[in-house]
Protein backbone atom coordinates (compact mmCIF):
# COMPACT_ATOMS: atom_id res chain seq x y z
CA UNK A 1 0.00 0.00 0.00
CA UNK A 2 1.33 3.11 -1.00
CA UNK A 3 1.83 5.56 1.77
CA UNK A 4 0.01 8.83 1.46
CA UNK A 5 -0.11 12.14 3.60
CA UNK A 6 -2.40 14.45 3.59
CA UNK A 7 -5.76 12.96 5.31
CA UNK A 8 -8.78 11.25 4.17
CA UNK A 9 -10.69 13.83 1.44
CA UNK A 10 -12.80 12.72 -0.80
CA UNK A 11 -10.18 12.34 -3.73
CA UNK A 12 -8.40 9.42 -1.64
CA UNK A 13 -11.72 7.72 -1.69
CA UNK A 14 -11.58 8.03 -5.69
CA UNK A 15 -14.51 11.66 -5.83
CA UNK A 16 -13.25 14.58 -7.34
CA UNK A 17 -14.94 17.34 -6.07
CA UNK A 18 -14.19 20.83 -6.93
CA UNK A 19 -11.99 23.18 -5.03
CA UNK A 20 -13.69 26.53 -3.89
CA UNK A 21 -11.06 29.29 -3.53
CA UNK A 22 -13.50 32.63 -2.99
CA UNK A 23 -17.03 33.02 -2.50
CA UNK A 24 -18.60 36.57 -3.67
CA UNK A 25 -22.78 36.61 -2.38
CA UNK A 26 -24.54 33.30 -3.42
CA UNK A 27 -21.33 32.53 -5.56
CA UNK A 28 -18.60 30.41 -5.41
CA UNK A 29 -15.64 30.33 -7.28
CA UNK A 30 -13.08 26.97 -8.22
CA UNK A 31 -9.60 27.15 -8.91
CA UNK A 32 -10.25 27.20 -12.09
CA UNK A 33 -12.24 29.88 -12.53
CA UNK A 34 -15.65 28.61 -12.31
CA UNK A 35 -18.60 30.37 -10.69
CA UNK A 36 -20.99 28.08 -8.99
CA UNK A 37 -24.54 29.39 -7.20
CA UNK A 38 -23.88 27.82 -3.33
CA UNK A 39 -27.78 26.56 -3.69
CA UNK A 40 -27.07 24.73 -0.56
CA UNK A 41 -25.29 27.89 1.43
CA UNK A 42 -22.70 25.64 2.33
CA UNK A 43 -25.24 22.96 3.94
CA UNK A 44 -27.31 25.79 5.61
CA UNK A 45 -24.83 28.03 7.17
CA UNK A 46 -23.40 30.91 5.08
CA UNK A 47 -27.12 32.37 5.15
CA UNK A 48 -25.76 35.82 4.69
CA UNK A 49 -23.83 34.82 1.95
CA UNK A 50 -20.06 34.87 0.84
CA UNK A 51 -17.10 37.34 1.32
CA UNK A 52 -19.18 39.56 3.99
CA UNK A 53 -16.30 42.33 4.75
CA UNK A 54 -18.07 43.42 7.78
CA UNK A 55 -18.32 39.94 9.31
CA UNK A 56 -14.97 39.51 8.47
CA UNK A 57 -13.90 42.95 10.07
CA UNK A 58 -15.67 41.70 13.15
CA UNK A 59 -13.62 38.87 13.21
CA UNK A 60 -10.21 40.46 12.97
CA UNK A 61 -11.14 43.73 15.35
CA UNK A 62 -12.35 40.60 18.20
CA UNK A 63 -9.07 38.43 17.72
CA UNK A 64 -6.92 41.46 17.85
CA UNK A 65 -8.50 42.78 21.23
CA UNK A 66 -9.24 39.66 23.12
CA UNK A 67 -9.58 36.28 21.01
CA UNK A 68 -9.90 33.79 23.62
CA UNK A 69 -11.07 33.45 27.53
CA UNK A 70 -11.53 30.27 29.24
CA UNK A 71 -15.27 30.11 30.25
CA UNK A 72 -14.78 28.05 33.23
CA UNK A 73 -13.00 30.90 35.10
CA UNK A 74 -14.28 34.40 32.99
CA UNK A 75 -16.95 36.10 31.11
CA UNK A 76 -16.50 38.06 28.17
CA UNK A 77 -18.17 41.79 27.26
CA UNK A 78 -19.57 40.17 23.81
CA UNK A 79 -21.07 36.71 25.34
CA UNK A 80 -22.76 38.99 28.34
CA UNK A 81 -24.08 40.85 25.65
CA UNK A 82 -25.54 38.62 23.00
CA UNK A 83 -27.07 36.46 24.90
CA UNK A 84 -30.01 38.67 26.13
CA UNK A 85 -30.21 39.53 22.60
CA UNK A 86 -30.83 36.26 21.52
CA UNK A 87 -33.00 35.86 24.20
CA UNK A 88 -35.07 38.28 22.73
CA UNK A 89 -35.79 37.13 19.25
CA UNK A 90 -36.79 33.57 20.60
CA UNK A 91 -40.26 32.79 21.70
CA UNK A 92 -41.80 33.42 24.70
CA UNK A 93 -39.86 32.66 27.81
CA UNK A 94 -36.47 31.17 26.40
CA UNK A 95 -34.66 34.10 27.84
CA UNK A 96 -31.67 32.05 28.56
CA UNK A 97 -28.53 30.95 26.43
CA UNK A 98 -25.84 28.55 26.59
CA UNK A 99 -23.30 29.13 23.35
CA UNK A 100 -21.01 26.21 22.39
CA UNK A 101 -19.29 25.85 18.57
CA UNK A 102 -21.60 24.03 16.70
CA UNK A 103 -24.53 21.96 16.07
CA UNK A 104 -24.05 18.69 17.34
CA UNK A 105 -22.92 20.14 20.41
CA UNK A 106 -26.20 22.18 21.19
CA UNK A 107 -28.04 19.25 21.21
CA UNK A 108 -25.62 17.61 23.38
CA UNK A 109 -26.05 20.81 25.68
CA UNK A 110 -29.50 20.28 25.51
CA UNK A 111 -29.82 16.83 26.35
CA UNK A 112 -27.88 17.26 29.45
CA UNK A 113 -29.42 20.72 30.58
CA UNK A 114 -32.70 18.39 30.68
CA UNK A 115 -31.21 15.56 32.65
CA UNK A 116 -29.54 18.12 35.26
CA UNK A 117 -33.15 20.05 35.59
CA UNK A 118 -34.90 16.60 36.25
CA UNK A 119 -32.15 15.78 39.01
CA UNK A 120 -32.43 19.20 40.72
CA UNK A 121 -36.67 18.34 40.30
CA UNK A 122 -35.88 15.50 42.19
CA UNK A 123 -37.03 13.48 39.31
CA UNK A 124 -33.66 11.08 38.86
CA UNK A 125 -35.31 8.56 36.89
CA UNK A 126 -35.21 10.69 33.70
CA UNK A 127 -33.11 10.58 31.75
CA UNK A 128 -34.15 8.80 28.12
CA UNK A 129 -34.06 11.15 25.03
CA UNK A 130 -37.44 10.70 22.44
CA UNK A 131 -37.11 11.44 19.03
CA UNK A 132 -38.10 10.95 15.68
CA UNK A 133 -37.19 8.47 12.78
CA UNK A 134 -35.94 11.12 9.73
CA UNK A 135 -34.49 13.24 13.13
CA UNK A 136 -31.23 15.02 12.14
CA UNK A 137 -29.63 15.94 15.16
CA UNK A 138 -25.76 15.47 14.85
CA UNK A 139 -23.00 13.41 14.39
CA UNK A 140 -21.64 13.29 18.11
CA UNK A 141 -22.77 9.93 19.83
CA UNK A 142 -25.56 11.30 21.93
CA UNK A 143 -26.95 13.62 18.95
CA UNK A 144 -26.58 10.57 16.70
CA UNK A 145 -28.65 8.74 19.24
CA UNK A 146 -31.20 10.80 18.94
CA UNK A 147 -31.29 10.68 15.22
CA UNK A 148 -33.26 8.68 12.84
CA UNK A 149 -31.24 8.35 10.32
CA UNK A 150 -30.26 4.61 9.65
CA UNK A 151 -28.04 4.33 7.49
CA UNK A 152 -25.72 7.39 9.41
CA UNK A 153 -27.11 5.55 13.07
CA UNK A 154 -26.92 2.09 11.72
CA UNK A 155 -22.68 1.46 11.88
CA UNK A 156 -22.52 3.37 15.30
CA UNK A 157 -25.36 1.52 17.01
CA UNK A 158 -23.30 -0.71 19.64
CA UNK A 159 -21.64 2.50 20.83
CA UNK A 160 -25.44 4.45 21.10
CA UNK A 161 -27.65 4.53 24.31
CA UNK A 162 -31.35 2.87 22.76
CA UNK A 163 -33.68 5.60 23.28
CA UNK A 164 -37.27 5.22 21.19
CA UNK A 165 -37.83 6.84 18.52
CA UNK A 166 -41.18 7.70 17.23
CA UNK A 167 -42.35 8.57 13.18
CA UNK A 168 -42.19 12.07 12.13
CA UNK A 169 -44.77 14.34 10.69
CA UNK A 170 -44.40 13.30 6.83
CA UNK A 171 -47.41 14.19 5.29
CA UNK A 172 -46.32 13.07 1.55
CA UNK A 173 -45.16 9.71 2.74
CA UNK A 174 -46.93 8.99 5.71
CA UNK A 175 -46.71 6.04 7.65
CA UNK A 176 -50.15 5.75 9.23
CA UNK A 177 -53.28 5.02 7.65
CA UNK A 178 -56.48 7.19 7.64
CA UNK A 179 -54.02 10.28 6.88
CA UNK A 180 -54.41 10.02 3.24
CA UNK A 181 -53.11 14.22 1.85
CA UNK A 182 -54.48 15.10 5.25
CA UNK A 183 -52.71 14.90 8.42
CA UNK A 184 -54.65 14.18 11.29
CA UNK A 185 -52.24 14.60 14.06
CA UNK A 186 -51.63 10.64 14.45
CA UNK A 187 -48.14 11.25 14.30
CA UNK A 188 -48.34 13.24 17.06
CA UNK A 189 -49.84 11.20 19.00
CA UNK A 190 -47.75 9.25 18.41
CA UNK A 191 -45.15 10.10 21.31
CA UNK A 192 -47.77 9.36 24.18
CA UNK A 193 -47.84 6.21 23.32
CA UNK A 194 -43.87 6.59 23.27
CA UNK A 195 -43.61 8.44 27.02
CA UNK A 196 -46.24 5.37 28.32
CA UNK A 197 -44.02 2.54 26.80
CA UNK A 198 -40.53 3.79 28.08
CA UNK A 199 -42.50 4.69 31.72
CA UNK A 200 -43.18 8.43 32.29
CA UNK A 201 -40.54 8.66 35.18
CA UNK A 202 -38.00 7.59 33.14
CA UNK A 203 -38.15 10.62 30.03
CA UNK A 204 -36.78 13.56 30.23
CA UNK A 205 -37.16 15.17 26.71
CA UNK A 206 -38.30 14.93 23.63
CA UNK A 207 -36.48 16.30 20.33
CA UNK A 208 -37.39 17.37 17.15
CA UNK A 209 -36.90 19.54 14.12
CA UNK A 210 -40.07 22.09 13.27
CA UNK A 211 -39.15 21.50 9.83
CA UNK A 212 -37.27 18.06 8.66
CA UNK A 213 -34.97 18.65 6.19
CA UNK A 214 -31.92 15.84 6.75
CA UNK A 215 -34.42 12.69 6.39
CA UNK A 216 -36.71 14.31 4.50
CA UNK A 217 -36.81 17.63 2.31
CA UNK A 218 -38.77 20.43 4.08
CA UNK A 219 -41.48 18.09 5.99
CA UNK A 220 -43.41 20.31 7.55
CA UNK A 221 -46.35 19.73 9.99
CA UNK A 222 -49.55 21.17 9.86
CA UNK A 223 -50.87 23.74 12.35
CA UNK A 224 -52.11 21.22 15.30
CA UNK A 225 -48.61 19.69 15.40
CA UNK A 226 -46.78 20.94 17.92
CA UNK A 227 -49.56 22.07 20.04
CA UNK A 228 -50.38 18.63 20.65
CA UNK A 229 -47.39 17.78 20.98
CA UNK A 230 -46.41 20.74 23.96
CA UNK A 231 -49.40 19.40 25.44
CA UNK A 232 -48.77 15.96 25.61
CA UNK A 233 -44.80 16.75 27.01
CA UNK A 234 -46.81 18.94 30.10
CA UNK A 235 -48.87 15.84 30.84
CA UNK A 236 -45.54 13.94 31.46
CA UNK A 237 -43.38 16.56 32.95
CA UNK A 238 -40.70 15.88 29.63
CA UNK A 239 -39.46 18.89 28.43
CA UNK A 240 -39.60 19.39 24.66
CA UNK A 241 -36.31 20.73 22.72
CA UNK A 242 -36.98 21.84 19.24
CA UNK A 243 -33.95 21.34 16.60
CA UNK A 244 -33.36 24.88 14.84
CA UNK A 245 -29.66 24.14 13.77
CA UNK A 246 -31.05 24.10 10.01
CA UNK A 247 -34.00 26.81 10.46
CA UNK A 248 -32.38 29.12 13.17
CA UNK A 249 -31.67 32.54 12.56
CA UNK A 250 -33.98 33.18 9.46
CA UNK A 251 -34.30 30.31 7.14
CA UNK A 252 -38.20 30.19 7.21
CA UNK A 253 -38.81 33.68 7.06
CA UNK A 254 -38.92 33.84 10.90
CA UNK A 255 -36.22 33.76 13.57
CA UNK A 256 -37.06 31.01 14.37
CA UNK A 257 -39.66 28.16 12.66
CA UNK A 258 -41.01 27.01 15.92
CA UNK A 259 -43.25 30.47 15.59
CA UNK A 260 -45.69 29.09 13.01
CA UNK A 261 -47.35 27.04 16.21
CA UNK A 262 -48.97 28.70 18.40
CA UNK A 263 -46.80 26.50 21.14
CA UNK A 264 -43.26 27.13 23.28
CA UNK A 265 -40.56 24.60 23.23
CA UNK A 266 -38.46 24.58 26.20
CA UNK A 267 -35.60 24.77 24.86
CA UNK A 268 -34.06 25.52 21.09
CA UNK A 269 -30.81 24.82 19.43
CA UNK A 270 -29.72 26.92 17.26
CA UNK A 271 -26.15 26.94 14.93
CA UNK A 272 -25.40 27.14 11.23
CA UNK A 273 -26.93 30.88 10.43
CA UNK A 274 -26.44 32.26 14.05
CA UNK A 275 -22.62 33.20 12.71
CA UNK A 276 -23.53 32.87 9.07
CA UNK A 277 -21.33 29.83 8.84
CA UNK A 278 -17.86 32.41 9.16
CA UNK A 279 -17.04 30.76 12.28
CA UNK A 280 -18.00 27.70 14.25
CA UNK A 281 -21.05 28.34 16.44
CA UNK A 282 -24.19 26.89 18.27
CA UNK A 283 -25.95 27.33 21.48
CA UNK A 284 -29.09 26.59 23.24
CA UNK A 285 -31.78 29.08 24.18
CA UNK A 286 -33.71 27.85 27.00
CA UNK A 287 -37.05 28.38 29.40
CA UNK A 288 -37.18 30.26 32.80
CA UNK A 289 -38.42 27.34 34.56
CA UNK A 290 -34.74 25.57 33.53
CA UNK A 291 -33.00 28.40 34.57
CA UNK A 292 -34.52 28.81 37.50
CA UNK A 293 -34.46 25.59 38.63
CA UNK A 294 -30.18 25.98 38.55
CA UNK A 295 -30.55 29.57 40.22
CA UNK A 296 -33.00 27.38 43.05
CA UNK A 297 -30.07 24.84 43.40
CA UNK A 298 -26.87 26.83 43.41
CA UNK A 299 -26.29 24.09 40.77
CA UNK A 300 -23.47 25.18 37.73
CA UNK A 301 -23.69 23.16 34.45
CA UNK A 302 -21.63 20.22 34.62
CA UNK A 303 -20.95 21.23 30.96
CA UNK A 304 -17.72 22.59 30.09
CA UNK A 305 -16.73 23.07 26.32
CA UNK A 306 -13.32 24.89 25.20
CA UNK A 307 -14.79 27.24 23.05
CA UNK A 308 -18.09 28.33 25.37
CA UNK A 309 -18.92 31.81 25.02
CA UNK A 310 -15.97 32.14 22.11
CA UNK A 311 -15.42 36.15 21.86
CA UNK A 312 -14.52 35.93 18.32
CA UNK A 313 -17.80 33.95 17.66
CA UNK A 314 -20.02 36.34 19.87
CA UNK A 315 -19.18 39.34 17.87
CA UNK A 316 -19.73 37.30 14.30
CA UNK A 317 -23.33 36.64 15.92
CA UNK A 318 -23.77 39.71 17.23
CA UNK A 319 -22.47 40.90 13.62
CA UNK A 320 -24.84 38.90 12.33
CA UNK A 321 -27.95 40.03 13.64
CA UNK A 322 -27.10 43.36 12.98
CA UNK A 323 -26.84 42.73 9.05
CA UNK A 324 -30.07 40.73 9.51
CA UNK A 325 -31.81 43.55 11.34
CA UNK A 326 -30.38 46.78 9.32
CA UNK A 327 -30.83 45.29 5.68
CA UNK A 328 -34.01 43.79 6.73
CA UNK A 329 -33.21 39.79 5.70
CA UNK A 330 -36.50 37.90 7.20
CA UNK A 331 -38.88 40.49 5.37
CA UNK A 332 -36.50 39.16 2.63
CA UNK A 333 -36.96 35.84 2.95
CA UNK A 334 -40.54 35.78 3.62
CA UNK A 335 -40.82 37.68 0.06
CA UNK A 336 -38.68 35.93 -1.85
CA UNK A 337 -40.12 32.53 0.12
CA UNK A 338 -42.88 33.04 -1.32
CA UNK A 339 -41.70 33.96 -4.31
CA UNK A 340 -40.16 30.63 -4.76
CA UNK A 341 -43.14 28.72 -3.92
CA UNK A 342 -44.72 30.17 -6.47
CA UNK A 343 -42.09 29.26 -8.82
CA UNK A 344 -41.36 26.19 -7.48
CA UNK A 345 -44.83 24.48 -8.37
CA UNK A 346 -44.28 24.93 -11.80
CA UNK A 347 -41.62 21.61 -11.46
CA UNK A 348 -44.83 19.54 -10.52
CA UNK A 349 -45.19 19.35 -14.33
CA UNK A 350 -42.61 16.74 -14.83
CA UNK A 351 -43.02 13.38 -15.12
CA UNK A 352 -39.91 12.16 -12.79
CA UNK A 353 -41.69 14.93 -9.84
CA UNK A 354 -43.85 13.60 -6.71
CA UNK A 355 -44.05 16.21 -4.42
CA UNK A 356 -42.37 19.71 -4.30
CA UNK A 357 -42.24 21.17 -0.77
CA UNK A 358 -40.68 24.96 0.55
CA UNK A 359 -40.93 26.34 3.83
CA UNK A 360 -39.32 30.13 3.12
CA UNK A 361 -36.02 29.61 1.05
CA UNK A 362 -35.89 25.21 1.28
CA UNK A 363 -37.24 23.69 -0.97
CA UNK A 364 -37.26 19.85 -1.87
CA UNK A 365 -38.33 17.71 -4.63
CA UNK A 366 -38.86 14.60 -4.42
CA UNK A 367 -38.19 12.15 -7.33
CA UNK A 368 -40.43 9.72 -8.32
CA UNK A 369 -40.84 6.49 -10.80
CA UNK A 370 -44.37 7.12 -10.89
CA UNK A 371 -46.43 10.27 -9.80
CA UNK A 372 -49.61 7.99 -8.95
CA UNK A 373 -48.38 5.46 -6.82
CA UNK A 374 -45.61 7.70 -6.01
CA UNK A 375 -42.99 4.49 -6.67
CA UNK A 376 -39.49 5.56 -6.00
CA UNK A 377 -36.66 4.96 -8.79
CA UNK A 378 -34.62 1.71 -9.15
CA UNK A 379 -31.71 3.01 -6.54
CA UNK A 380 -29.36 1.39 -8.99
CA UNK A 381 -29.94 4.65 -11.34
CA UNK A 382 -28.53 6.91 -8.76
CA UNK A 383 -31.35 9.47 -9.49
CA UNK A 384 -30.26 11.93 -6.86
CA UNK A 385 -26.81 12.24 -7.03
CA UNK A 386 -27.61 12.36 -11.58
CA UNK A 387 -29.86 15.26 -10.74
CA UNK A 388 -27.41 16.61 -8.48
CA UNK A 389 -24.44 16.30 -10.87
CA UNK A 390 -25.90 17.88 -13.64
CA UNK A 391 -26.97 20.81 -11.95
CA UNK A 392 -23.34 20.95 -10.65
CA UNK A 393 -21.93 20.79 -14.24
CA UNK A 394 -24.95 24.04 -15.16
CA UNK A 395 -22.96 25.79 -12.26
CA UNK A 396 -25.93 25.40 -9.48
CA UNK A 397 -24.79 23.53 -6.16
CA UNK A 398 -27.52 21.79 -5.26
CA UNK A 399 -27.95 18.68 -2.94
CA UNK A 400 -29.03 15.22 -3.88
CA UNK A 401 -30.33 12.76 -1.22
CA UNK A 402 -31.07 9.03 -1.89
CA UNK A 403 -32.83 6.25 0.69
CA UNK A 404 -35.44 8.72 0.99
CA UNK A 405 -38.44 6.65 0.85
CA UNK A 406 -37.55 3.62 2.94
CA UNK A 407 -33.68 4.37 3.55
CA UNK A 408 -32.88 1.87 0.26
CA UNK A 409 -35.43 3.99 -2.24
CA UNK A 410 -36.34 7.15 -3.12
CA UNK A 411 -34.62 10.17 -4.05
CA UNK A 412 -35.05 14.05 -3.79
CA UNK A 413 -33.16 17.21 -4.39
CA UNK A 414 -32.58 20.07 -2.30
CA UNK A 415 -32.11 23.84 -2.71
CA UNK A 416 -31.90 25.95 0.63
CA UNK A 417 -29.48 29.26 -0.83
CA UNK A 418 -28.03 31.81 1.09
CA UNK A 419 -31.30 34.17 2.16
CA UNK A 420 -29.22 36.72 0.70
CA UNK A 421 -30.65 35.35 -3.04
CA UNK A 422 -32.65 37.81 -5.10
CA UNK A 423 -35.66 36.72 -8.01
CA UNK A 424 -33.62 36.94 -10.47
CA UNK A 425 -31.21 34.53 -8.97
CA UNK A 426 -33.94 32.73 -8.04
CA UNK A 427 -35.06 32.36 -11.77
CA UNK A 428 -31.64 31.78 -12.83
CA UNK A 429 -31.66 29.35 -10.13
CA UNK A 430 -34.95 27.71 -10.77
CA UNK A 431 -34.39 27.33 -14.51
CA UNK A 432 -31.23 25.38 -13.92
CA UNK A 433 -33.21 22.62 -11.64
CA UNK A 434 -35.84 22.59 -14.45
CA UNK A 435 -33.74 21.60 -16.89
CA UNK A 436 -32.24 19.13 -15.03
CA UNK A 437 -35.89 17.84 -14.38
CA UNK A 438 -36.29 17.61 -17.83
CA UNK A 439 -32.98 15.05 -18.24
CA UNK A 440 -34.17 12.87 -15.07
CA UNK A 441 -37.65 12.98 -16.94
CA UNK A 442 -36.36 10.26 -19.17
CA UNK A 443 -35.63 8.23 -16.26
CA UNK A 444 -39.73 8.06 -15.20
C1 LIG B 1 -31.30 19.82 12.28
C2 LIG B 1 -29.83 19.64 12.54
N1 LIG B 1 -29.43 19.32 13.78
C3 LIG B 1 -28.12 19.17 14.06
C4 LIG B 1 -27.15 19.29 13.11
C5 LIG B 1 -25.70 19.09 13.47
O1 LIG B 1 -25.01 20.30 13.39
P1 LIG B 1 -23.41 20.34 13.22
O2 LIG B 1 -23.13 19.69 11.90
O3 LIG B 1 -23.10 21.81 13.23
O4 LIG B 1 -22.81 19.63 14.36
C6 LIG B 1 -27.53 19.60 11.79
C7 LIG B 1 -26.52 19.71 10.73
O5 LIG B 1 -26.81 19.64 9.55
C8 LIG B 1 -28.91 19.79 11.50
O6 LIG B 1 -29.33 20.08 10.27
Amino acid sequence: MAATKGGLFHRDLGKEYPVIVRGEGIYMIDEEGRRYIDGIAGAGNVTLGHGQARIARAMGEQAQTLAYCFSAFFTNRPALELAPRVAELAPGDLNSCYFVSGGSEAVETAFKLARQYHLQQGRSQKYKIISRWRGYHGATLGAMAASGLPPQRNPFVPLLPEFPHIAACHPYRCEFAGCEGRCNLTCARALETAILQAGPENVAAFVAEPVVMAGAAVAVPPPGYFEEIRAICDRYDVLWIADEIITGFGRTGRYFASEYWDAVPDMICFGKAASSGYVPLGGVVFSDRIRQSFVDAGDSFAHVFTYVNNPVAMRVCATVLDIIEEEKVIAHVAETGTYLAERAQLLNAHACVGDVRTKGLMMGIELVRDKETKAPFDPALGASARGAALALERGLSISGVAGVADWVRGDDLRFYPPLIITREQIDEAVAIIDAVLGELDQLA
